[in-house]
Order: structure tokens, then sequence, then C-alpha cells
């Protein structure tokens, strides 16, 4: 499968979902195939980016951050990862395998903290530009169980405020997800996130070759 542009494939969902689990297990795939392939993040993915995340994920206790601030940052950070890494990347034909893009902020702040919807719509196209993702994986779960498995693994840097939420919020950001892919069932293929990696990768696999079909 070489293609004259690269792929752009996001992965999203809850947290402990399997997202980078899954990135990974797809770019060693993409590798043993001879394929090019980025893997890059969101909030993130270049130096000053990275410091919007910094800023959006582990702000200073005394200042709370405002639900309008924390979404200007995430599209802050889209708006310069895109033109400055994802764009050149699959203009070049190089894949483009990236964790977490805008149906995060729909989902989180959207269905999550209830910003306007069409607002977001407008401002995530406007961060985006011209990268549209061609597959965008929703790897879905319970939120309990993703927490769960998120709390299983070692702490580094803290929780984030995001992974604080009460469980309510979490159960609104799962429906976010699933609504997302109800609208857009073209470019968003809902996978469940509790079967064994292995058996979630291969559905991937195959999602990834069927997007590969219908573009060449
Ligand atoms: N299919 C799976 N079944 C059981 N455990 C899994 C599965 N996939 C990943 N895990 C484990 O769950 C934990 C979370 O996985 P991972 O970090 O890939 O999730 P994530 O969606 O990237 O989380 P985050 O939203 O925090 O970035 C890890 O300990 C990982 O080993
Ligand atoms: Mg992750």
């Amino acid at each position: 499968m070489k293609l004259n542009k690269g792929l752009f494939i996001t992965f999203e969902g809850p947290e402990g979902a399997g997202k980078t689990t899954q990135l990974e297990m797809l770019r060693t795939y993409f590798e043993n195939s001879d394929l090019s392939c980025i893997v890059t993040r969101e909030p993130g993915g270049t130096p000053m980016a990275e410091q919007f995340r910094q800023l959006v994920k582990h702000h200073d206790e005394d200042e709370p951050i405002f639900n309008e601030t924390e979404l200007l940052l995430f599209a802050a950070s889209r708006a310069q990862h895109v033109r400055y890494i994802i764009f050149p990347a699959l203009q070049c034909g190089t894949n483009v395998l990236c964790d977490r893009f805008y149906d995060s902020t729909t989902a989180y702040q959207g269905y999550g903290r209830k910003i306007n919807l069409d607002f977001i719509k407008i401002l995530n196209r406007y961060a985006a530009g011209e990268c549209i993702p061609d597959l965008t994986i929703v790897l879905d779960l319970p939120p309990e169980s993703g927490l769960k498995r998120v709390s299983n693994r070692e702490v580094v840097n803290g929780y984030d405020r995001l992974e604080q939420e009460e469980m309510s919020f979490h159960r609104m950001v799962r429906n976010g997800f699933l609504k997302i892919a109800e609208q857009e069932p073209e470019r968003v293929k809902v996978v469940s996130a509790l079967a064994p990696p292995e058996e979630i990768h291969c559905k991937i696999v195959r999602l990834v070759e069927d997007v590969v079909e219908k573009i060449r």
C-alpha cells in the first residue's frame, strides 16, 4: 500500500482504553510492512504544543483554569501541531498515527463540559485546517474499567485534572465518543477495548486496510 499522500489515523477513547498500546502495535505493523510512519500525540506533538499540554494538564494549583481557557489551549496546541508536524508529514507520503485529536475536544469539552457543540466543531476545523483524519479508531469501554487500568499503572506526574473528574463526567465523555461515531460512521469506527490487545490490533489492521482500499 503505497499512497501519494500519507494516511492520517487517530486513536480516541476514554482514559485507559488502550490508545497508546494500540497505536504502538500499529506503528510496529507499519514498520514491519516497510511503510513510513510517525507517531505523535495531542495535546502536544511539537515543543511549543507540549508546553500547552503541560499548562492545560498540570497548571498551578492556585489559579483555576477556566473551561474556555482549556478549550482554547487545546485548539492552540492543535493548530501548531497540525501545521508544524502533521500536514508536512502527510504531504511527503508519511503516514501519521496520532494519540487523540479533535474528537477528544468534542467528547471532553463538548459532551463532558457542555460547551456549545457547534462552536467546538467550527474551532476544531479551524485548528485542524486540511488535516481531517482518514480513519479514527474509538476504543470503547466502561469508564470504570479504563480508570481501573490507569490506576494500576505507575503514576509519573500525578493524576491530571481530567483523570480526576467525577464518574458522571467520564460517562458523558464515553457517550460523546459514541455519538461522534454515529454522526460520522465513514471516518469513525468503534472497537471494543475489552478484548485482548492482539485481537483489537487485528480489527484495527482490517479497518486500516479497508481505508487504503477506498482511497486507492
Ligand atoms: N486490551 C487490553 N486489555 C487489558 N489491559 C490493557 C489492554 N490494552 C491496554 N491495557 C493496559 O491498560 C493500561 C492503559 O493502556 P494505555 O496506556 O494504552 O491506555 P490509554 O488509552 O493510552 O490511556 P491514557 O488515556 O491514560 O493515555 C496499560 O497498563 C495497558 O497495559
Ligand atoms: Mg495513552
